[in-house]
């Protein structure tokens, strides 16, 4: 949406004018999957696909908010924020809020007009974009200093314990905290991070959308930590770890007797893949894209052996692009069950790529894939109007 048409919607919806527009970002992980709550280390980028919130201060006691494509206004009133959990649009929002306020901020009204541009559903973090652009807006207009890293952390906060959604850090953090052309290299036990030049030289990253219908992510996903959890508890019985990223592939080659089923697979594939992330980070900074490229690939199947989080829509996404001779590498990212992945693919290629791949994809599927122009931008940006 062009900036004046959202200026004209944000009038239509509340009157006046807005005065401000806040942003943040979705994101890719170029790898480090389902690691960030198992204190692994992540290797996320903010996209040019982002949450835009158009603002404007009102000094009510309501917080307004409005939506590119959805018809209304909801209200979100200040003195009872904790009452929104059931809401289909605007719990995020008032999540976050309620978190705020929870911490001493004194929130003031506004009118808030969003322009998502992060496909819902898509693994790209539609949801921390919305997090984080709001509580920006809402720090902005409270007046109160803050901290970006304190945002990402408040945002998974409202997507824990107010949307139910046990996520970790990455998401939130890349909303928050990406850097233009870098990926980060975030450590989710720490929270330390360097940002590392995302340079591919003739090649680029292509996301493409498998466009599954949304089905039970989130429980899903909630079982998921569940298992590492139980291995982590088992692993403990005999290895003083606080985390399973701790463990070295050796470490686990030791101790994986004691676990069994499932339980043995996704330990396995989290400590292999924190391995990778290490691995890919090095091959980047050496500019071996093929080595990376292999590594992409293999934390696709261990994502879909181990972890068991792709689906024959991923897979065969995934395994499409990999028969390309100018891709050297794909694999899914984010959460998994549907969404995206992204390939490595040499840039003159690309329109080739795009036109073969969502033409058998289709032809497979049945339905179509998308495919995004992407760029690497930073995470939370403000600007006055
Ligand atoms: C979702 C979560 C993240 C992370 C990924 C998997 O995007 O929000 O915290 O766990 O899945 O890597």
């Amino acid at each position: 949406m062009e900036r004046a048409e959202a200026l004209q919607a944000f009038e239509s919806a509340f009157g006046g004018q807005a005065e401000d527009l806040f942003t943040a970002a979705g994101r890719i992980n170029v790898i480090g999957e389902h690691v960030d709550y198992c204190g692994g280390k992540v290797f996320p980028a903010a996209l040019n696909l982002r949450c835009n919130i158009y603002g404007k201060k009102t000094g009510a006691n309501v917080i307004r908010l409005a939506f590119r494509g959805i018809d209304g206004v909801v209200e979100l009133d200040m003195s009872k924020l904790g009452e929104y959990r059931g809401l289909k649009i605007g719990n995020y929002q008032a999540g976050v809020a309620y978190f705020m306020q929870e911490k001493g901020v004194r929130l003031v009204g506004c009118d808030l007009y969003y322009d998502c541009t992060v496909p819902f559903g898509s693994g790209l973090s539609s949801s921390a974009a919305i997090e984080v652009a709001t509580a920006v807006a809402l720090y902005e207009y409270a007046g109160v200093a803050y901290d970006k890293v304190e945002v990402a952390l408040l945002s998974q906060k409202a997507e824990n314990k107010y949307a139910g959604v046990n996520c970790g850090i990455m998401d939130q953090f890349a909303s928050a905290m990406g850097k233009k052309d870098h990926a980060v290299l975030l450590d989710c036990s720490t929270l330390e991070y360097e940002y590392v030049p995302l340079k591919l030289g003739d090649y680029c990253l292509v996301v493409a959308n498998c466009n599954k219908p949304h089905n039970l992510v989130e429980s899903k996903y909630n079982v998921r930590r569940q298992e590492v959890e139980t291995a982590l508890k088992t692993i403990q019985t005999v290895k003083n770890v606080s985390c399973l990223a701790e463990l070295t592939p050796k470490d686990f080659a030791e101790v994986k007797y004691l676990l069994s089923g499932v339980v043995a697979k996704r330990a396995e594939h989290v400590v292999m893949e924190c391995d990778r992330v290490n691995r890919a980070v090095q091959a980047l900074k050496d500019g071996d894209l093929v080595e990376l490229g292999k590594l992409l690939n293999e934390s696709h199947y261990s994502l879909r052996d181990l972890y068991e989080v792709t689906g024959k829509e991923l897979d065969t996404l995934s395994a499409l692009a990999r028969k390309e001779a100018e891709c050297l590498g794909s694999r899914m990212i984010g959460a998994g069950f549907g969404g995206c992945t992204i390939s490595i693919v040499k840039k003159t290629a690309v329109e080739g790529f795009i036109r073969r791949v969502g033409k058998a994809y289709v032809e497979t599927i049945g339905y179509k894939a998308s495919f995004y122009e992407t760029s690497i931008e930073d995470g939370i940006t403000v600007e006055k109007l």
